[in-house]
């Protein structure tokens, strides 16, 4: 599966959020990792909907990665199946009924995507894979940007990619969280294909050195 590189816009200048969004287009970003919070279901608070829909005008054809941290989820599902996502992952602590918000990702033409939490086991969403095109592996607990990449999140990606191989379905495995330079190589090798990085592109003076970077680690660990 090639490999993607998603900025998370949430450690983007917001004063000229249009223009950070073409510099790490044209630096190599792949998708646009767009973070939801709500200030309840985690302690931060973001933007929303109409946020993607300014961007989708602008930026027609690139994807974007929604990652829904609120509660309930089911209308901003909704709101960013009509904003353009292609991408839409929820948490499956966020809703009473995950396999039922996937199944509704799906419905309304997006990729589903299911997230597990730093302290939540893979257990939790085995059951919903069969809904899922996207397994989202948490390195720091959500919330914030910027924090320390949870080193054991190597050994729950490689675990998960035995999983994920005995699917009869593709799903891509994504990993979010202090995700840079140094630990990208080891993520790639224990399976992980999609990788959200936000402080470590946007904290850069030079979009297109980062993006670089990273991608000649990812061409130096393997062959997808
Ligand atoms: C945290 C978010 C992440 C965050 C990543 O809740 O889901 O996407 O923006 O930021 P960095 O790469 O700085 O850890
Ligand atoms: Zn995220």
């Amino acid at each position: 599966m090639k490999y993607l590189i998603a900025p998370s816009i949430l450690a983007a200048d917001f004063s000229c959020l249009g223009t950070e969004v073409k510099q790490v287009l044209d630096a190599g970003a792949d998708v646009i990792h767009f973070d939801v919070m709500d200030n309840h279901y985690v302690p931060n608070l973001s933007f929303g909907p109409v946020v993607l829909e300014s961007l989708k005008r602008r930026f027609p054809d690139v994807p974007f990665d929604v990652h829904l941290m609120v509660k309930p989820v089911e209308g901003m599902i909704d709101a960013f199946l009509a904003g353009g996502a292609s991408y839409i992952s929820i948490h499956p602590e966020s809703t009473e009924h995950p396999h039922a918000a996937l199944s509704r990702i799906r419905n309304g033409g997006a990729k589903a995507g299911i997230v597990v939490n730093p302290g939540t086991s893979l257990d939790v969403v085995l059951p919903m894979l069969e809904e899922a095109d996207l397994l989202l592996i948490m390195s720091v607990n959500p919330g914030f940007g910027g924090q320390k990449f949870i080193s054991s999140s190597i050994e729950k990606v490689r675990t998960a990619k035995i999983v994920l191989q005995e699917l009869e379905h593709e799903v891509r495995l994504e990993i979010d969280g202090g995700v840079t330079v140094e630990n990208i190589g080891a993520l790639a090798a224990a399976g992980a294909d999609m990788f959200v990085a936000g402080s470590s592109i946007f904290g850069k003076e030079d979009y297109c050195q980062a993006i670089a970077d990273m991608r000649a680690e990812l061409a130096s660990t393997s062959g997808a």
